[in-house]
């Protein structure tokens, strides 16, 4: 009995005690919400945003690598990443736990007013526990891509500001430009389609995207194919849903919605597994397994920057493509960077899986016209993928002339499987040659520098790269594929005048021809 009175009290004690701490973490300090813990952004139209907040007082900063700072004043929540008119801003009049907010971002032309939630969420929400990673083994290959995947990708011109009609436009636009006719057969959705899950646990396109079936009928309904992006992180890159827990669940929804083709980026998943060989191999391996799963033919392009070396293992964890670099942007210095520093690893590409140096960045304006021929033509020297990444409704003749030259096109994909080989370099001048098939080869004299150049090759060189068997040929009748003419040749000797970040790109019509 008295033990049992004891137990009472101590009981209530216990609960009064829990009373006040579930208050304080209810957490009203005098009548206003302490916002100390994890929040999440949410907007019908944006990705997520996490956001650990710290209070003292009226002041409220983030935690963490998210710089922003404000207070919290009369219920009125104000946050900035600085005090410039760039500056990211937070508002919102906070009630409770979860209310309405506004954040507004100024990231360049994507930037904008996002209304939304600001909700309070648990940690490991925002840092879910490691689930476990298959068993490493070789996936067999899905049989697609024989040749580099050609296509649009919504990412290098929109960022994640763009919507189902937009991605129709694309459709459309691909079509009625020739684009199709040259062989461009992918529109990729990229980031910015998701927005959560259902009830069941089904993921949901958001406000922008609001049927992703309906768009992959319609993509279809003009003769071409469709891509969807997602990461093996909980997120991705920029805060949207992703894949983590949901693989095959996700992979038999594209499936079921009808899309033919994943870009699946690493993003969030950096913050769970490591960035080791054996967990990107793992992480990767399990999408592939889930693609695998749904039977239907998927092509399966992974994003992972081309960390671990993905191009020992790509081809093993089912992918048919694997970026092999960091993200390209529209700028001479980033694009030739990027394309020049891939000869090493050429070999590594194979039909049905392909080295990915990543997207098109052709006519979305921070490059000249030569610099551009030069992309188009390096990656086609490199099989790359061509995945055009610029507005195909508004496109110039001009773009368009570069983005559908056949014989660049023909170039990449042309079915010899010998890699492209540094010829000759000499200061910022670069020959690169490839084999092609029937014994004919492709030869683009590069100039990276700022000036015009003469650029030389003797035709008994060519006999350097491994089995081209030039040995001793003279003068062969060469065809420029910028100019689409035949030029006849006479001596021991090419030499073409490049303009400046410029490429003349020619191919023997037959190599063996004495
Ligand atoms: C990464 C990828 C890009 C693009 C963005 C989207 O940066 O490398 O190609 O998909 O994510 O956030």
């Amino acid at each position: 009995m008295k033990i049992t009175r004891l137990s009472l009290l101590s009981t209530i004690i216990a609960c009064a005690l829990l009373l006040c701490a579930s208050s304080s973490a209810l957490a009203q300090t005098g009548s206003q919400t302490d916002m100390t813990g994890y929040w999440k952004f949410s907007s019908p139209t944006s990705g997520l945003d996490y956001l650990q907040l710290k209070q003292t007082g009226e002041a409220v900063s983030t935690a963490g690598r998210r710089p922003l700072t404000g207070t919290l004043h009369a219920g009125k929540l104000h946050l900035a990443s600085g005090t410039d008119a760039n500056a990211t801003t937070y508002d919102a009049v906070v009630k409770g736990e979860k209310f309405p907010a506004t954040r507004i971002t100024h990231d360049g032309p994507w930037g904008g007013t996002d209304t939304g939630t600001l909700e309070r969420v648990t940690s490991e929400e925002v840092h879910p526990a490691r689930l476990p990673l298959p068993d490493l083994r070789d996936l067999p290959d899905n049989g697609l891509v024989r040749t580099p995947p050609m296509g649009w990708n919504s990412w290098n011109k929109f960022h994640d500001r763009f919507d189902d009609a937009t991605v129709r436009g694309m459709a459309d636009a691909m079509v009625s430009s020739g684009m199709a006719k040259a062989g461009y057969t992918y529109i990729i959705v990229d980031e910015g389609w998701s927005s959560g899950r259902d009830a069941n646990g089904k993921i949901t396109g958001n406000a922008r995207f609001p049927d992703m079936k309906a768009l992959a009928d319609y993509v279809h309904s003009k003769g071409l194919k469709i891509g969807i992006y997602s990461s093996p992180g909980p997120q991705v890159c920029g805060g949207y849903q992703g894949s983590y827990g949901h693989e095959e669940e996700d992979a038999q929804t594209f499936a079921d919605w009808g899309y033919d083709y994943l870009k699946y980026d690493w993003c969030s998943a950096g913050g769970i597994y490591q960035s080791t060989w054996a967990d990107l191999e793992g992480a990767y391996q399990k999408m592939g397994e889930a693609l695998e799963k749904t039977r239907r033919p998927i092509v399966y392009s992974l994003c992972e920057y081309g960390a671990g070396d993905v191009w020992k293992w790509g081809a093993k964890s089912g992918g048919n493509l694997w970026r092999t670099t960091g993200d390209i942007s529209d700028s001479w210095q980033s694009m030739q960077r990027i394309g020049f520093a891939q000869l090493d690893i050429a070999n590594n590409a194979q039909a049905g899986h392909w080295n990915d140096p990543d997207m098109l960045e052709v006519g979305n304006g921070g490059m000249t016209a030569d610099e551009y021929r030069t992309h188009f033509s390096l990656w086609a020297m490199l099989r790359a993928p061509l995945i055009a990444g610029n507005d195909l409704r508004t496109m110039t003749d001009e773009t368009k002339s570069i983005l559908t030259n056949p014989e660049i096109i023909a170039i990449d994909q042309d079915l010899e499987a010998k890699p492209v080989q540094l010829l000759s370099q000499e200061g910022t001048s670069e020959v690169l040659v490839r084999p092609l098939t029937g014994s004919a080869v492709a030869i683009g004299l590069f100039n990276r520098g700022d000036k015009p150049a003469e650029i030389s090759f003797r035709w008994d060189s060519l006999h350097l790269g491994q089995g081209l068997g030039f040995g001793g040929m003279r003068g062969p009748t060469v065809r420029d594929l910028w100019k689409h003419e035949d030029i006849p040749t006479t001596g021991d000797t090419f030499t073409a005048t490049v303009p400046p970040h410029g490429v003349v790109m020619i191919q023997t019509t037959s190599g063996r021809r004495r």
